[in-house]
């Protein structure tokens, strides 16, 4: 297929108060990005998490940095220990806190500093149900979401989860970040639709990128 936009400079939409997507941000980095995930799963494999519900998750996670977002018995946590192998999680590749100190600052959060970043694997049928994310203690930090690979439909509501979702075809290398107003409105992808990409084949991934300890900032 004939790709228009492939030679086309990153463009911003907005999205919601405190919320823009950066078209094709990550695109230039997107197979160093690739690389970043294949060491980190290396030593921190992708896992199906289970839920405090007892359900199994639909989408593969990892993750990378000082903290990683884990679940036991009592609910969701964010643990310095992958539970998987008792060790550090893997640290952020350096391509990774580039970019998403790149992005942050093209979406007006330049004092973001994350430290943990949640690597996400779909393949066909795997979704994220709609949820808030609210296990960070630190709500003055944003989310910053990378998208690579196969293109997924996001959905973007708001603050209940009966408000109105936008739809948003999520493309390789397109970033989404989120914060102030909109940090806490719910938002979900829905079931990964069959295809293959060149670079990642079956599979769409995604990085979210969050503050998961307290500032170290005065
Ligand atoms: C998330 O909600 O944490 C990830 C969303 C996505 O995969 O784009
Ligand atoms: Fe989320």
């Amino acid at each position: 297929m004939l790709d228009l936009f492939a030679d086309a400079e990153p463009w911003q939409e907005p999205l919601a108060p405190g919320a823009v997507i950066l078209r094709r941000f990550a695109l230039s980095r997107a197979a160093a990005l690739l690389a970043g995930i294949d060491e980190v799963t290396a030593v921190s494999p992708f896992r199906h998490m289970v839920t405090p519900g007892g359900y199994t998750m639909s989408v593969a996670m990892a993750n990378c940095g000082e903290l990683g977002w884990a679940t036991n018995e009592r609910g969701y946590l964010y643990a310095p220990n992958d539970p998987a192998t008792g060790q550090p999680w893997p640290p952020m590749p350096a391509v990774f806190q580039a970019l998403c100190h790149e992005a942050a600052v093209a979406a007006k959060y330049p004092d973001f500093r994350p430290d943990a970043c949640l690597i996400n694997r779909y393949a066909v049928g795997a979704k994220l149900s709609l949820h808030q994310d609210k296990d960070e203690p630190d709500l003055r930090a944003p989310i910053v979401s990378v998208s690579l690979g196969l293109p997924a439909v996001f959905q973007f509501g708001g603050l209940r989860r009966n408000d109105p979702l936008k739809r948003i075809m999520l493309e390789h290398g397109d970033v989404v970040v989120w914060g102030r107003e909109s940090r806490l409105y719910y938002h979900g992808i829905q079931p990964l639709k069959p295809g293959v990409h060149p670079l990642t084949g079956e599979y769409r991934f995604n990085l979210t990128f969050r503050q998961a300890g307290h500032s170290k900032l005065k």
